[in-house]
């Protein structure tokens, strides 16, 4: 096993305004991760998938600890990450890399391609001078920005966003990770360009054996390139399992209620789409019982009142529902 998140949490205090400070002591969170708990095998690819909100983002950078966890454990390599020193954390950080969503923001516009792509090198103490310079031309050519030399000295400004992207894939591979966070690295590129940027980092998960953290909103992303999914719903997953098992059998409510948005390819096949009673609550005012029971179409009664566990119901499928208790 890769890595093991154990009951992991992660609270925002709330700023108050003046009058709040004057009429109360107590202190408001948002609960953006609220106890979960997964793991990811090496070489897997595992997807976080939610609405806006749900807390995949936090997920994120608290396994990689570029946020501290509120409580919890994330287990790396068999190392509690949580409890590392600065030094230690640093040694850690090119096992576990990052790609982030806006391939506009994540470059340096005054880097050269090839010096971004460099640097963890420099940082890691990996290669340096000409070795680490032949070590650059090399990956930019496996992640497909060819002629290396041109890609290398160009700057940021004028490669595309599928381009950047590229970059950034690059960057994130080029100490061997075994692990990379991936948050929602193709919601912002063209559509026509998303196929080839997941199928180039699928060719890279073979090569060399790293394993995806994929946060993404949209399932049917999660579906294309998934071993294992979990579903988010306001800081819990309320079902995980294998790609092929949610797809056939998804058990909750809010797992069904997403499936039934993907548009079906067949024209004429129409399907039955489930309708969500209104908006994500917020994560400061997490609804009582089972979280998602103001919005859930088969509400009934403990469900306002007792909070479900993720429970297995099959071997390697979960679920925290009160209907599959
Ligand atoms: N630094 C922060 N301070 C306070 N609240 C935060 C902070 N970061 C995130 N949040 C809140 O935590 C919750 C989860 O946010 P997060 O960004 O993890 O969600 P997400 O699932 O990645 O959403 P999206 O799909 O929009 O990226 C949200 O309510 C968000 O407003
Ligand atoms: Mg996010």
């Amino acid at each position: 096993m890769l890595l093991k998140v154990e009951n992991l949490k992660k609270y925002f205090p709330v700023a108050k305004t003046f009058i709040e400070r004057l009429l109360t002591r107590e202190e408001r969170y948002v609960r953006a991760v609220d106890g979960i708990s997964f793991h990811i095998e090496e070489g897997e690819v595992f997807s976080l998938v939610g609405e806006s909100g749900s807390g995949k983002t936090t997920t994120g950078k608290v396994v990689l600890r570029l946020i501290e966890p509120t409580s919890g454990r994330v287990i790396f390599q068999g190392r509690d990450i949580t409890s590392l020193g600065k030094k230690e954390l640093r040694l850690m950080r090119r096992h576990m890399q990052i790609i982030y969503q806006d391939p506009y923001a994540s470059l340096n516009p005054r880097m050269r391609v090839g010096e971004a792509i460099m640097d963890p090198l420099l940082i890691h103490k990996i290669a340096e001078g000409r070795e680490a310079k032949e070590m650059v031309l090399e990956m930019l050519e496996k992640v497909g920005l060819t002629p290396p030399e041109t890609f290398f000295n160009s700057y940021p400004a004028y490669l595309s966003g599928g381009q950047r992207q590229r970059v950034a894939i690059a960057r994130a591979m080029i100490t061997r990770p075994k692990l990379v966070v991936a948050d929602e690295p193709v919601s912002m590129i063209d559509v026509s360009l998303r196929a080839s940027i997941l199928d180039l980092m699928m060719d890279l998960r073979k090569e060399f054996g790293v394993a995806y953290l994929f946060i993404t909103h949209d399932l049917a992303v999660a579906k294309y390139i998934s071993d294992r999914i979990a579903i988010m719903y306001l800081g819990k997953i309320v079902e995980l399992g294998r790609t092929k098992v949610l797809f056939k059998n998804p058990l909750h409510p809010y797992t069904k209620a997403l499936l039934s948005a993907i548009p079906v390819p067949t024209p004429g096949k129409r399907k039955e789409r489930l309708r969500l009673k209104g908006e994500i609550p917020s994560a400061i005012d997490i609804p009582p019982g089972c979280r998602f029971h103001p919005r859930c179409p088969m509400s009934f009664e403990p469900c306002n009142k007792e909070e479900p566990e993720l429970m297995e119901v099959e071997p390697g499928h979960f679920v925290a529902c009160h209907l599959h208790t």
